[in-house]
């Protein structure tokens, strides 16, 4: 059972249905630590009530990215982390995580990628008057929400749509979406030799 750590900056709405997931055993996959920027995250109270732990951290507290990062790679190897799924996590992914776990960090953002990276997608999405746009899920690399797509899904936006009916439908895929693509991906990552590193 591969071993993973959810990361999220905020309500955990998506951490919470990759937890839910795994304890159900729908996916394969033991969530071994929630991680936060955000020391107060509601993601780290869904955690705490799974009984899942957590580690956050206040990047301000460090002299840079690089040294937050190191203490996070030690924590993440500490538990035998094998894969990182961002989920909601607002912050660049440097070349220190980066390279400790190269192929086996992903990301899911609500918008139909490469269309609307970066902060507020959805709203993005409505102010540029979109028909569709939808949720992906995607490898991590040293950009904004780029990184070669693994899975993709619309989400009409319909003329009365608001910022928060588009949000709500956007959502209801990826808790549905994430778990899933995570269940697959997560069998076909090659692991060997990593874990010595
Ligand atoms: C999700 O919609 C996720 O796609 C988005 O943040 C939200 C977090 O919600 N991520 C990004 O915009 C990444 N660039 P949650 O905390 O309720 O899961």
């Amino acid at each position: 059972m591969r071993r993973i750590a959810v990361f999220a900056s905020g309500n955990g709405t998506n951490a919470q249905a990759i937890i839910d997931q795994a304890k159900s055993g729908v996916l394969e996959c033991e969530v071994v630590l929630v991680v936060s920027d955000k020391p107060n995250a509601f993601a780290l109270t869904r955690a705490k009530n799974a009984g899942i732990d957590t580690f956050s951290f206040k990047p301000s507290d460090f002299k840079n990215k690089e040294s937050y990062e190191s203490e996070l790679v030690q924590k993440l190897k500490e538990k035998n982390v094998q894969l990182i799924a961002l989920a909601g996590y607002m912050r660049l992914i440097g070349p220190t995580l980066l390279q400790a776990f190269e192929g086996r960090i992903v990301n899911i953002h609500p918008s139909l990628l490469p269309q609307f990276p970066g902060l507020d997608a959805i709203g993005q999405a409505m102010n540029a008057g979109v028909r569709e746009t939808g949720v992906t899920i995607h490898l991590v690399d040293s950009g904004m929400d780029t990184g070669p797509i693994i899975a993709q899904e619309k989400v009409l936006v319909d003329q009365d749509d608001t910022i928060e009916t588009l949000t709500t439908k956007i959502q209801a895929v990826e808790h549905r979406l994430y778990p899933a693509t995570l269940r697959e991906w997560a069998e076909s990552v090659e692991l060997e030799g990593v874990m010595s590193k």
